[in-house]
């Protein structure tokens, strides 16, 4: 089985669905035009491009298509929403509140925000991965001009009650923005039903294309553009528009809508598969976030007493792709921000390993994954002169 790939890195990137390929293949040649020109093949991309959003308008339940503005991806929505909504108006000041285990593309930009003049303040979230409603409303101030709390977290998986901390939110006068680039397709979303502000999504974590994103903006707020120039999507964020993106974006989400019911009870039966047969079959592993809401595909898992880098390099030469928290390569041995704001102990984040299944994931691989896991987490914690110290009695 190790000649074929078993890819279990889907909340990384996923594989572009050939049935969006297909969907995105004309606009590349035929239907190639400027969306913004106004002669025919202009006019053909801009009603391929209306039609993409008005798609995507209809799967968020947005109000208005104008709402729905296309990006280069997650990092841009993120990035064009903390910094757009914060310094709209010439704002210069203000109190911003972002989660402590948010996507990088979240923290940077309030990193930028704390260093030109504005209030930052982090929520942590619980030990299961969840930020209460509670959390929340201890750091609200009058100030707050804006809440980003992302939908699901990329690591653990776990689902943030977006609704109820909206609200918190609007109660004390700020807006309510969630990264949701893990989540959409996989949960329904509906911005008016979640009541956020803004939304961030990425095309390429749901089968779509990469360099595509869309960033859900409520009518009517004050917004400074991120990108200036042509004043292409409504004047809020310029440049030629990826008609082909667009399309692909729209066809994946359509793809995912049409059947999330089943998709949902097949990845939880095989998380479950997978997170039942690594507990049992190794001690001194558990599971993050195993008790709380969670998307159906994201499984993060602590094995005590082994590197999780050193598991994913064995598990690669297996013929197997995962994902690690932890970052020895970069020299600095410094473990998940996201395992760290839900307080697990530094040694221990070292041992995670985030398997994400998706819509091409089937029983046997999960079944060839576990029986490749066991081996290898044996040889390492038999070969680690502290494993039998430190974590030698079941103590998970
Ligand atoms: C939660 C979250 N936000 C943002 C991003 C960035 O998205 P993109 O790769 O489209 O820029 C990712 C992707 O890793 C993500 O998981």
């Amino acid at each position: 089985m190790s000649d074929t790939r078993i890819y279990l890195d889907n909340a990384a990137t996923t594989k572009t669905d050939p049935r969006v390929v297909a969907a995105m293949e004309p606009f590349f040649t035929e239907t190639y035009g400027n969306p913004n020109s106004l002669h025919t093949e202009g006019r053909a991309a801009h009603s391929a491009l209306e039609n993409a959003r008005e798609r995507v308008r209809a799967s968020l339940n947005a109000e208005r298509p104008d709402e729905v503005l296309f990006t280069s991806g997650g990092t841009e929505s993120d990035n064009a929403a903390l910094i757009g909504l914060m310094t709209a108006g010439g704002r210069t000041s203000g109190h911003l509140i972002v989660s402590a285990f948010e996507h990088h593309a979240i923290l940077e930009p309030a990193e930028w925000l704390a260093k030109h003049g504005f209030d930052v303040s982090l929520v942590k979230p619980d030990t299961d991965g969840v930020v209460s409603v509670a959390a929340l409303e201890k750091l609200l101030r009058d100030d707050t001009v804006l809440v980003s709390i992302m939908h699901g977290n990329n690591e653990l998986g776990t689902v943030q009650p977006i609704a109820e901390l909206a609200a918190a939110a609007h109660g004390r006068g700020a807006l309510f923005h969630s990264d949701a680039a893990q989540t959409l397709g996989k949960l329904d979303i509906d911005v008016q039903a979640l009541g956020v502000d803004a939304m961030s999504f990425s095309g390429h974590k749901f089968y779509g294309p990469k360099g595509v994103g869309v960033l859900y903006l409520k009518k009517g707020l004050r917004f400074a553009p991120y990108l200036m120039g042509g004043g292409q999507e409504f004047r809020k964020r310029s440049g030629t528009q990826n008609v082909p993106g667009a399309q692909g974006f729209a066809t994946a989400l359509e793809l995912m809508d049409a059947d999330r019911v089943s998709e949902t009870i097949r990845l939880t039966a095989l998380r479950d598969r997978l997170e039942a047969a690594a507990v049992a079959r190794l001690e001194n592993v558990y599971v993050n976030g195993a008790n709380v809401s969670r998307m159906p595909h994201i499984t993060s898992l602590i094995v005590k007493g082994v590197e999780g880098e050193a598991m994913l390099l064995h598990l690669d030469a297996k013929g197997i792709a995962v994902s690690t928290g932890s970052a020895c390569s970069s020299g600095s041995l410094t473990a998940s921000h996201v395992l760290l704001a839900i307080d697990c102990p530094q040694e221990i984040a070292h041992g995670s390993l985030r398997l994400s299944m998706g819509r091409f994931t089937t029983e046997a691989e999960i079944d060839y994954f576990v029986d490749s896991l066991v081996p290898i987490v044996e040889r390492l914690r038999s070969m680690s002169p502290v494993y039998d110290k430190m974590f030698g009695a079941q103590s998970a």
